[in-house]
């Protein structure tokens, strides 16, 4: 029987009849983390929207393609996989459809949208009905420091039936803590007339950043880069002008940026910065409890991404105490990393052993500077991977020019690629009263494989 008939008579027979007697505890915690205060059980009538994953079909065959495409040894290295090449391993989002339209009644729920490559549903359920068809009990919980209130429970399960056609459900026993993430921010110092060796020790500006990784300063010809708005902060177009007028009077300051938005968000002209990062907080990751093992921040442990932490200092650079860097308890190492953390982990030999995941995907993969970047208006930490990736976009600008594709994936690119970094070598990211890892030749869970240099970017991708 295809996998979403069955979660569809799941939904409406839970509510028909007592037909599901045996439940599977599919997640459960002991209690919140303590940043949040139990206020007790959620009301019945109160609404919640689960989303309901389904489990892919076909995890193994979409990663072999993956990396068909981005091995720069595989003969189809640049060929990117459609969005329906991709679908062909997911569940059909033309399946769900037939049970699940939008707005179609259910006796438990009414089903939303369908999102995801048709692979998430989300149905909203209130809490009575939800305690009922997960066996649960919502309760309601304060975040402390935010006030923001939550509907959790404890655990949840599945009637036996369809354990294996539910991959996961969310809000259940995952207490996400608002996304504050304010990056370090504090006012600039007087800005240096003439940029130095000296003054980029103190202020790191572009013209700092240019001379570091030998950056030309010719404009791209084509090119794009992306900046997302997952922690309520978002890209503004007066900030980029004041930017483009003190460091870019070569450009036209008008020139701005389009908006894409998913779902219904907007892009509110307000506060200032967004950027994706490794993850602020040395190996305790960005969580303020504490923890008894190392504690891998996501995404930036996803194998998916590049993940890109924090040097510091004009060279040598080195990686600072709030680099993120850690083993996931999750993703195992990809085939894509090969040889090049075994050193790093025979280096550490009983160092830390215990508190982090020997098998894990290691990371970050790369740094770039991340310590009293010039922003305009402000200085700031977190400027890693926007840098990182302006560079990644005027290399994809020179591939263009000389009629390749843009890159893809570029995790197998670069760890087939050490000799384009600078090896950073010193520098250590405590935490949990620990010494945490510490940065050494070759790969390492500070500094990655190092700092971007452009010219060997370039003469060895474009
Ligand atoms: C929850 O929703 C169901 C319909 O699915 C309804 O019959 C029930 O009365 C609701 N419970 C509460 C407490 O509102
Ligand atoms: C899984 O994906 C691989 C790679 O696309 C493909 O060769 C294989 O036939 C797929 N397996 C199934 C069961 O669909
Ligand atoms: C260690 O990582 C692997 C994935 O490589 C995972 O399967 C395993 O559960 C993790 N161990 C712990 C203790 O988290």
């Amino acid at each position: 029987m295809p996998a979403l008939f069955i979660l569809a008579s799941f939904i409406s027979l839970a509510a028909a009849s007592p037909a599901f007697k045996n439940f599977v505890v599919q997640e459960s915690r002991q209690s919140a983390p303590g940043a949040f205060a139990h206020l007790g059980p959620a009301a019945g009538d109160s609404m919640i929207n689960l989303r309901i994953a389904l489990p892919s079909q076909n995890v193994s065959g979409l990663d072999v393609d993956l990396l068909d495409v981005s091995d720069p040894k595989s003969a189809n290295y640049g060929n990117h996989l459609s969005k329906d090449e991709v679908g062909e391993h997911l569940p059909r989002s033309d399946c769900p459809c037939r049970f699940y339209c939008p707005g179609m009644a259910y006796p438990k729920g009414v089903v939303g949208e369908i999102c995801g490559a048709g692979n998430w549903i989300s149905v909203a359920v209130n809490v009575s009905d939800a305690n009922e068809m997960l066996a649960a009990e919502y309760q309601t919980f304060r975040h402390i420091a935010s006030g923001k209130t939550y509907q959790r429970t404890l655990s949840y399960s599945l009637p036996i039936e369809v354990v294996n056609v539910v991959d996961t459900i969310h809000p259940t026993v995952v207490f996400d803590p608002p996304a504050t993430g304010r990056p370090g921010f504090s006012a600039p110092r007087p800005r240096p007339r003439v940029t130095s060796p000296a003054s980029c020790a103190i202020t790191i500006t572009p013209s700092c950043l240019q001379s570091l990784y030998n950056i030309p300063t010719t404009m791209a010809s084509f090119g794009r880069i992306a900046v997302t708005g997952f922690i309520n902060q978002w890209a503004q177009k007066a900030d980029l002008t004041t930017f483009l007028q003190l460091f870019r009077p070569d450009m036209s300051s008008s020139t701005s940026f389009t908006l894409q938005t998913l779902d219904t968000v907007s892009n509110p002209q307000s506060v200032a910065d967004a950027s994706v990062k490794a993850g602020d907080g040395g190996v305790s990751g960005s969580q303020a409890h504490s923890c008894t093992t190392f504690l891998p921040p996501f995404p930036a442990g996803c194998p998916y991404i590049t993940s890109v932490g924090s040097v510091t200092g004009i060279p040598p650079e080195v990686g600072p105490r709030f680099s993120s860097g850690v083993f996931s308890n999750y993703w195992g190492r990809p085939q894509y990393q090969g040889t090049l953390v075994e050193p790093f982990l025979n280096a550490q030999g009983s160092k830390n052993a215990g508190l982090f995941n020997v098998s894990g995907r290691g990371f970050p993969d790369v740094a770039a500077q991340g310590q009293n970047i010039e922003i305009a208006t402000v200085e700031g930490t977190s400027a890693s991977a926007p840098i990182f990736a302006s560079i990644i976009a005027l290399i994809n600008s020179q591939r263009v020019a000389a009629g390749k594709t843009t890159f893809g994936f570029l995790n197998p690119l670069l760890y087939a690629n050490p000799g384009m970094f600078n090896d950073v070598t010193s520098g250590s990211n405590p935490g949990y009263g620990t010494a945490g890892f510490s940065a050494r030749a070759g790969w390492d869970a500070v500094t990655g494989l190092g700092t971007p240099v452009f010219l060997k970017f370039a003469a060895a991708l474009v």
